[in-house]
């Protein structure tokens, strides 16, 4: 619609040598504002009032004025204020019930997406939600616009927790073929908690993870049937999340290409040798911060973390070469990213290397979210409490469907997480969020589905709407609908999910008010009655496409 608001507006603007100041933005004192008017009258020493007046007459001479505004003044100090006429908004109404509501890029770009990070053999927890479900919002906000996405994994399989599984399925012996889930979940944090205390037992545990790094037959086998186990019960959850991936690569998969990587660091004469280890320096005369160097390979050979992201890079560009590279990954790990991007950098990528970066979950006391003993919750607790606690808020609730009341634990979850910038921590209160009002998944569900319901219980013809619009709700909510690819493209452009749970919001919102004003079966003029039902079915599908985007499914009833 701004683009239409433009064009009419240039030739009135360059008739009077002020092409080069047209500026049209949203307000809230109208549906759009011209604020340039200060500026105009700055340059060429003349009264804004002078100025505003005049240009409004000239735009209200215009003969297909009517076509684009209703109305059209100036106001003091210095603004033009554009309320658009109903022509225009349901011309583009219009637009989208015949064309679809999203405006495509045309871009080739590829965006390759790094999210979920699990670690084999470590049960999910809370840590891993975020990642998980923030990456694939913005996987799916990409999808709609047209993007390509490459989305992965990339688990964590290359760390010393391999080791100590084995060592105790060894000290256990307990023969592979018996591994299963719970006894993982058993032995892991054993393992992990005995080698922290017994420094002897801890090395067993190095000297096994390097040996299966440098390929020991042995533990291969062990760690094939450790990752199939580990990634099965990982798949399950993310299922369960409406989470996928299109590559389950792994820190590992990246070791053909440590030799090459460390060549090359060692070619571009990067590479310090300090105490043994290999280091890079990535300070810069500019840091206002410290800037450690980069630790690329250990005293004792091994890679670790940066190793294997510097590695993954060059595989990642060798095999898809993506304009962008996301890693949507906690906020605590800026500076290993920033280390990272900084040595890709000096390799020569030119890559877009972004670190989307978010802040952590914490309980409703304000403190990192932990059980009562103090652990750190597991991720299929979190779902059962969830669960547990919207039952217990209404009679109702109990009857529902499995599958219907696990759609509504997901809207519950993501719903809390994704309406917060990414970047800031939050609270989650789950008996809040639980809630059907408030700035909730529930909430937002119920509004979808009265609205699906009055769709499914009126007949009407699916099609344009008329040229009227009949009163202020109805004006408020088109324009909403209107709205919508300014907001997919802010949430492109910050890679931010929440503008979106914020457009999803008001739209329900908006269309609570409708609900609540507007009785569609009580009314007998058929235009009316059959524009009404056009703008609720186009509203639907906006509301669904949105809650799509923020992973969240519709139930059959609430
Ligand atoms: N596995 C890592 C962790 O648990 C997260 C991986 C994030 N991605 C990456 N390319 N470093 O912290």
């Amino acid at each position: 619609m701004l683009n239409d608001i433009i064009k009419f507006l240039k030739p009135i603007f360059e008739e009077l040598e002020l092409g080069d100041y047209l500026k049209v933005s949203s307000s809230d004192k109208a549906d759009f504002q011209i604020n340039s008017v200060f500026q105009i009258a700055k340059d060429k020493h003349v009264a804004p009032k002078e100025i505003g007046e005049m240009l409004a007459s000239k735009i209200n001479e215009n003969d297909n004025v009517s076509d684009y505004f209703s109305k059209v003044e100036f106001v003091m100090p210095g603004f033009i204020n554009l309320f658009v006429s109903d022509k225009l908004i349901n011309k583009h109404i219009n637009g989208y019930i015949t064309n679809g509501f999203v405006e495509k890029t045309t871009s080739n770009d590829v965006y390759f997406l790094d999210y979920g990070g699990p670690n084999v053999a470590k049960p999910l927890h809370i840590g891993h939600l975020r990642p998980a479900i923030i990456g694939e919002s913005i996987k799916r906000i990409l999808n709609l616009k047209g993007y390509k996405t490459i989305g992965d994994v990339h688990l964590g399989d290359y760390g010393l927790q391999i080791g100590e599984v084995i060592y105790g399925l060894k000290k256990e012996n307990i023969p592979l073929s018996e591994l299963n889930i719970d006894l993982l979940n058993r032995i892991y944090p054993q393992m992990s908690a005995l080698a922290k205390s017994d420094e002897e037992v801890y090395n067993e545990c190095k000297r096994i993870t390097s040996e299966l790094q440098k390929g020991n037959a042995e533990y291969k086998e062990y760690y094939k049937k450790i990752k199939e186990v580990s990634v099965n019960d990982i798949k399950r959850l993310y299922d369960y999340l409406g989470v996928s991936f299109d590559l389950w690569l792994g820190e590992s998969d990246s070791e053909p290409y440590i030799p090459k990587l460390m060549n090359e660091l060692e070619s571009r004469n990067l590479v310090v040798v300090d105490q043994g280890a290999k280091i890079v320096n990535i300070k810069r005369d500019t840091d206002k911060k410290e800037m450690p160097p980069v630790i690329v390979e250990k005293s004792d050979g091994s890679a670790i973390y940066a190793t294997t992201d510097l590695a993954t890079i060059m595989q990642r560009v060798e095999k898809y070469d993506p304009k962008y590279i996301l890693y949507v990954v906690d906020a605590r790990q800026g500076l290993h990213f920033e280390g990272v991007f900084r040595i890709a950098q000096m390799l020569g990528y030119t890559n877009n290397l972004e670190h989307i970066a978010f802040g952590t979950i914490n309980g409703s006391d304000g403190k990192p979210f932990k059980t009562r003993s103090g652990e750190t919750l597991k991720l299929d607790e979190l779902i059962n409490n969830t669960k547990e606690i919207f039952l217990s808020k209404r009679e109702e609730n109990k009857n529902m469907s499995s599958v219907d009341l696990d759609k509504i634990v997901n809207s519950i979850i993501k719903y809390a997480d994704l309406q917060n910038n990414r970047e800031k921590s939050y609270n989650f209160d789950i008996a809040k969020f639980s809630e059907v009002s408030g700035k909730t998944g529930p909430y937002i569900l119920y509004s979808a589905l009265r609205i699906r319901k009055i769709l499914t219980t009126n007949t009407f013809n699916k099609g344009n709407v008329s040229d009227t619009i009949y009163n202020d709700i109805d004006k408020n909510l088109r324009l909403k609908l209107l709205d919508f690819n300014k907001y997919l493209d802010k949430a492109i452009e910050d890679r931010l999910p929440s503008v979106i749970a914020e457009y999803v919001y008001d739209l329900a919102n908006l269309l609570n008010s409708f609900y609540q004003n507007i009785n569609i079966s009580k009314i007998e003029d058929e235009t009316m009655k059959n524009d009404y039902l056009n703008i609720l079915d186009l509203s639907f599908n906006v509301l669904k496409e949105c809650l799509d985007l923020l992973i969240i499914e519709l139930p059959s009833e609430m």
